[in-house]
Parts: C-alpha cells; sequence; structure tokens
C-alpha cells in the first residue's frame, strides 16, 4: 500500500490541480494547487461547492459530461474557467469517468493551467502579425521611394533634354513652314509660266512638276512629325521643378472633372458612357492646370483601354471623388483590359507604352506621378476591378486650402 501514500503524496505537492467530484459536479475532493487556482477555501468544500460555478461558459460543463459519458476513457481538452478572483483560467484537463455500483459515478481529473502558454501563443501572433504589417509597410515605402527617386532623376534629365532639343526645334518648325510657303509660290509661278509659255519642250520638265508636288507632300509628312516632337518636349517641359507648378489656389476638383469630360467628349463618346459619382469635398488646394492635365490623361487612358478591349462593344467609366482621413480621393474604373501583373511596375515609367508607334508615347501615367506625386505630395496607384478594369486613383492632400 506504500505507492498509494506515496502517489497521495505526489497528488497533494503536484503543480497541477486534481480532483475528485460527482457527476452533478460537487467537489469531493481537491488537492492545494487546485484550491489556490480556483480560489477555493475550506469552509467552501465543507458547504458542498459545485464546479460547475468556475466554468466560464456554464454550457460547457454539459459538454464535457456528455464527452465523459462515451465510454471509459480519459477524456482531453481545453477547459475555461474562471476562478473566485474574477481570474480566467484555461487548463489541460484529463478526466476519466469512474462507474459505481451505488449509481453514483464519479469523475476524476486534473487540469493543467496553460494560460500563460495560451497568452504566449497569442502574444506571439499578435507579434508576427504586427511584424508582417510593418514588413509590409517597409517594401510599400522602399518601392515608393524607389520610385520617387527614379522619377526626381529622370524629371530633371528630361526637362533639361526638352529643353535642348526646344530651341532647335523651333526653329526647324519655323523653317519648315517657310520652305512650304517658298513651294507654294514656286508651284504657282510654275504654273503660270506653264500657262504663258510652251515649256514642254523643256528636258526634265514633268520630272520638275512631280517634285513640286510631291514636296508639299513630304513637307505635310514633316509637320507631322515635327507636332508630334513637340508634344513629347511639352510633356517633357512639364516634369520641370520649376515653372507654374509653384502657382496653386483652391481648386474644385469635381467643376474639374466635368469640365475634362467635356473637353475629352471626342475621345470617349463613341467608346463608353460616363457614371459620375461625385462626393461632397472640400475644395484642394493645388496647381489646376496640371490637374486637369492627369484627369484628362487617366480618362484618355481609360476610353483607349476600353476601345483596345473591343471596339464594338460600348464601355464604361465611372469615376468617383471621396474625402478619406482629411484627403481627397478621385478613382476611375473603366471596363477595359486592366493591366496584366508583367507591367504593373513599369506604367508610371516614362516611354512605358503598348500602343503602338505614333498613338502614345508613353508619357502620360509618368506625367500624372510627377504632378500628383512629387508636385503634390499626393498618392496614386492602380489595381485591377473583380470586373477585370483598371482603377487608377490618387489622392491630394486636403485641409491645407488657403495656405
Ligand atoms: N486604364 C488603363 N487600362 C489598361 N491599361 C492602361 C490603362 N492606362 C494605362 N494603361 C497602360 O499603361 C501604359 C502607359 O500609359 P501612359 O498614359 O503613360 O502612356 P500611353 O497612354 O501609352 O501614351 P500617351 O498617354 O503618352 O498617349 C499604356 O500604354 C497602357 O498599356
Ligand atoms: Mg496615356
Amino acid at each position: 500500500m506504500g505507492i498509494n501514500i506515496n502517489f497521495k503524496r505526489f497528488v497533494e505537492k503536484s503543480n497541477s490541480m486534481f480532483y475528485v467530484t460527482s457527476l452533478k459536479g460537487e467537489i469531493l475532493y481537491i488537492n492545494d494547487f487546485g484550491k489556490s487556482l480556483l480560489g477555493i477555501t475550506p469552509d467552501d468544500i465543507n458547504s458542498g461547492i459545485n464546479v460547475q460555478s468556475f466554468y466560464l461558459f456554464s454550457e460547457d460543463r454539459a459538454d464535457f459530461i456528455q464527452d465523459l459519458q462515451k465510454g471509459e476513457i480519459i477524456q482531453e481538452h481545453e477547459i475555461r474557467l474562471i476562478n473566485s478572483y474574477g481570474k480566467k483560467i484555461i487548463g489541460h484537463e484529463q478526466s476519466y469517468i469512474v462507474p459505481r455500483s451505488s449509481g453514483v459515478d464519479l469523475v476524476y481529473g486534473s487540469v493543467n493551467d496553460i494560460s500563460d502558454f495560451i497568452e504566449l501563443n497569442l502574444n506571439t501572433a499578435r507579434l508576427n502579425l504586427e511584424l508582417a504589417d510593418i514588413n509590409q509597410k517597409l517594401q510599400d515605402a522602399y518601392t515608393s521611394m524607389a520610385q520617387q527617386e527614379k522619377m526626381a532623376t529622370i524629371g530633371e534629365l528630361a526637362a533639361g533634354v526638352a529643353h535642348e532639343i526646344n530651341n532647335p526645334l523651333g526653329f526647324i518648325i519655323s523653317n519648315t513652314n517657310s520652305v512650304g510657303r517658298y513651294i507654294k509660290i514656286l508651284t504657282e509661278i510654275f504654273t503660270k509660266i506653264k500657262k504663258t509659255y510652251n515649256i514642254n519642250a523643256v528636258e526634265g520638265i514633268d520630272q520638275l512638276e512631280f517634285i513640286l508636288t510631291d514636296l508639299g507632300e513630304v513637307l505635310k509628312e514633316n509637320k507631322d512629325g515635327l507636332r508630334r516632337i513637340a508634344t513629347i518636349t511639352d510633356s517633357l517641359k512639364r516634369f520641370s521643378r520649376m515653372g507654374d507648378e509653384n502657382n496653386k489656389s483652391n481648386f474644385d476638383l469635381n467643376q474639374a472633372i466635368k469640365d475634362t469630360l467635356t473637353i475629352a467628349k471626342t475621345q470617349y463618346k463613341y467608346i463608353a458612357d460616363i457614371e459620375l459619382n461625385l462626393g461632397d469635398i472640400p475644395p484642394v488646394f493645388c496647381n489646376g492646370d496640371s490637374i486637369n492635365q492627369v484627369l484628362l490623361n487617366l480618362i484618355v487612358n481609360a476610353a483607349h483601354a476600353i476601345d483596345s478591349l473591343d471596339p464594338k462593344e460600348r464601355g464604361l467609366i465611372s469615376i468617383q471623388t471621396s474625402v478619406k482621413d482629411a484627403d481627397v480621393v478621385f478613382q476611375v474604373t473603366d471596363s477595359g483590359s486592366g493591366i496584366s501583373d508583367s507591367i504593373k511596375n513599369k506604367i508610371f515609367d516614362p516611354f512605358f507604352t503598348t500602343k503602338e508607334v505614333g498613338k502614345g508615347t508613353g508619357l502620360g501615367l509618368s506625367l500624372c506621378y510627377d504632378i500628383i506625386v512629387q508636385k503634390h505630395g499626393g498618392k496614386i496607384w492602380v489595381e485591377n476591378s473583380s470586373q477585370g478594369g483598371a482603377i487608377f486613383s490618387f489622392t491630394l492632400p486636403g485641409g491645407n486650402y488657403g495656405k
């Protein structure tokens, strides 16, 4: 019987709770650890205290008894208790039902307090989540810094190159116009000479006639090309830090959207319907001309995306404005093809375009980025909508009007 005595001593001294209760929950035996864990006094035992009163959720007890009655095997589970001082305890319980001939079955069990362990796990999980969040923020900050750095360098370079190109471009355009005028005069004189004199016999006269006609065509193409170069240098010049970017004032973004839609009508009227959801937004302190430029680029891009998906299918361009955390938010959603992951990182780069040569300069979005991020301290980003099209959004810091 030595084992019994030693075993009793072990149970008494153990750092786990050991107990014996009736099926109804009256405590018949509980070791010292159990008493201090639950906050039970000897009087409580004498007055027939019931374990039910220590369940954090009383319905747990009924489930537990049901499990126990499934058979004569040890049941293990997590138990949620609350002691008489109001402290919540999570324990790992192992229990066993002992049927007795008297019909009053007993429950033998032990509970290990795993509250600290659970708390530690929860804290670790919470820390992991925070860490993942911080990592994501770091990654975002890094991407945005890298993009800003790249844009600033490219911006300065582009503005410098545009400035250099602009002078020669100016006199080439002016000289081309002069050449055009000269050709016109030459053609008129030639026609008069031809009418007045019989020059058909002059050698090479046919060739001269052809050259005069063809020169007109050649010049027209040249002018077209020059106009395209001028558009590019104009856009590049806007990258410059200087200029009218300092010229900021209070600006009604909602009105600007309506004005831009009027101006750009020819670009979308055969392609898409427009849905406006303009919120109640405060005026934005910004350079209105540049923001108009951004609106135009985004709306024209949306129309192009819809058109290139299926020129026969009419699409939808939805425009929304709102306020979030004191920022004014603009959002344009189109029913185009959306933006594939492979080009998502490139679309804001200068000269990145998927359009045919001559159709797109690839400067539209880089200009938008420069205007929104560099010149106004806002944000611009793109997502794909669940319907497949693209959603371009930008924010402008609000709350600084009148500065
Ligand atoms: N709404 C959109 N849906 C799908 N792709 C888009 C959208 N907007 C832009 N893109 C993609 O991003 C590229 C770059 O756009 P960006 O406006 O910078 O230049 P572009 O439109 O090609 O030329 P530009 O604006 O100079 O005429 C486009 O060629 C297109 O591939
Ligand atoms: Mg564009």
